[in-house]
């Protein structure tokens, strides 16, 4: 039996994370595997009502889940900063879930804004460290309101946490397909501490996968291949915050956020998966957001949670729902949230 934690969070939320949680019953039908869920209210609405976001015992509850599906986290009446830091950052970090892992694939008859790319040139994979780097909240103020303020904030780099990494990207490139390339994208000519770090270790590292072709990007040449040849990369490992912009980039030659799923992971313990689009606020309650950014994210879950054939099963019943919708933004799809839902369902039981 596995035990999954559902958190709709925020805004449009809920709405996605009900399509997914369809999907999912709907597939342990067919793939024959049992599961329970069990709902918590962490979010924007709860935090104005409670002023509480999340305690450590609700904490400790989540690491007795197989798994966590989150929708969103992000309110317009709660100020910038507070549940990211007080929720989704507070579950990444106190359940060490290291890695950020977000596919990029263009799926069959999705507009790309890329001329002349398609599904066979977009298919690549970027690992995000997810604990370290400039979200760890170190620095801080002097002098804060004065003409002399200092701000500060701290990229912390340590050797396990970039080693972990690194070897997380190595072992996925390795078993992902024949390309066996993994570039590691950074800055290594003006982070000449921190980006050092990352290069020596990635070379370290890459003499014991010698089947792996190594290559890196500086982050501002990434942005440019990604636009220009995206066909070219394979696995990319990166930083948490180049990480959290590029995968921006990704979501976007992928076709947009509507279809962008993530994963964060913890190898070792309980991992969250999420679409990575945001609570959408403009959107919330009109049945109008897609929602199979959430069913991917459904996807890599199962995937995570040994059930793989079933994660499969789900990502090929999108990609041949994706050809059935106009498009893959809100309120343009040619069908509701729910209708998209249904879809996948259909195409799952059909195929
Ligand atoms: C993401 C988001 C978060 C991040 C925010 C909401 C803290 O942008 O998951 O990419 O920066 O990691
Ligand atoms: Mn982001």
């Amino acid at each position: 039996m596995k035990k999954i934690a559902v958190i709709g969070g925020d805004g449009t939320g809920p709405e996605v994370v009900r399509e997914a949680l369809k999907v999912l019953k709907e597939i342990a039908r067919l793939e024959n595997f049992k599961y329970e869920t069990q709902s918590f209210d962490f979010g924007g609405d709860r935090y104005l009502a409670t002023g509480q976001i999340i305690t450590d015992e609700e904490v400790a509850q989540l690491r007795n889940f197989d798994a966590i599906l989150l929708g969103a986290v992000g309110h317009p009446d709660v100020a910038p900063g507070i549940l990211e830091k007080g929720l989704l950052l507070k579950l990444r970090f106190d359940l060490d879930q290291y890695i950020n892992l977000r596919p990029v694939k263009l799926y069959p008859s999705v507009d790309c804004p890329l001329k002349d790319k398609g599904p066979e040139d977009i298919d690549f994979v970027i690992v995000r460290e997810n604990t370290e780097g400039l979200y760890t909240g170190s620095g801080g103020f002097t002098y804060k309101g004065t003409a002399n303020e200092v701000a500060t904030q701290l990229m912390v780099n340590t050797r396990t946490g970039v080693e972990r990494c690194l070897r997380y990207a190595f072992e996925l490139c390795r078993k992902r397909n024949d390309k066996k390339m993994l570039t590691l994208v950074a800055k290594t000519n003006v982070l000449t501490f921190a980006h050092d770090l990352w290069w020596r270790a990635f070379n370290e590292i890459a003499a014991e996968y010698s089947d792996i072709k190594t290559d890196y990007n500086h982050v501002d040449a990434c942005c440019m291949w990604m636009v220009k040849n995206p066909e070219y990369y394979d696995t990319i490992v990166t930083t948490n915050m180049f990480g959290d912009i590029i995968t921006d980039l990704g979501a976007m030659i992928q076709g947009g956020m509507g279809l962008a799923a993530g994963g964060n992971i913890n190898p070792q313990g309980v991992s969250m998966f999420e679409p990575i689009g945001g609570s959408a606020p403009k959107y919330t309650g009109q049945d109008v957001i897609n929602p199979l950014a959430a069913i991917c994210a459904m996807a890599m879950m199962l995937r995570t949670i040994d059930l793989e054939t079933a994660g499969d099963r789900v990502e090929q019943a999108v990609m041949r729902v994706t050809p059935q919708m106009k498009s893959m933004s809100a309120g343009k799809m040619g069908y509701s949230t729910h209708q998209v839902g249904d879809l996948v369902c259909k195409t799952l039981t059909t195929d």
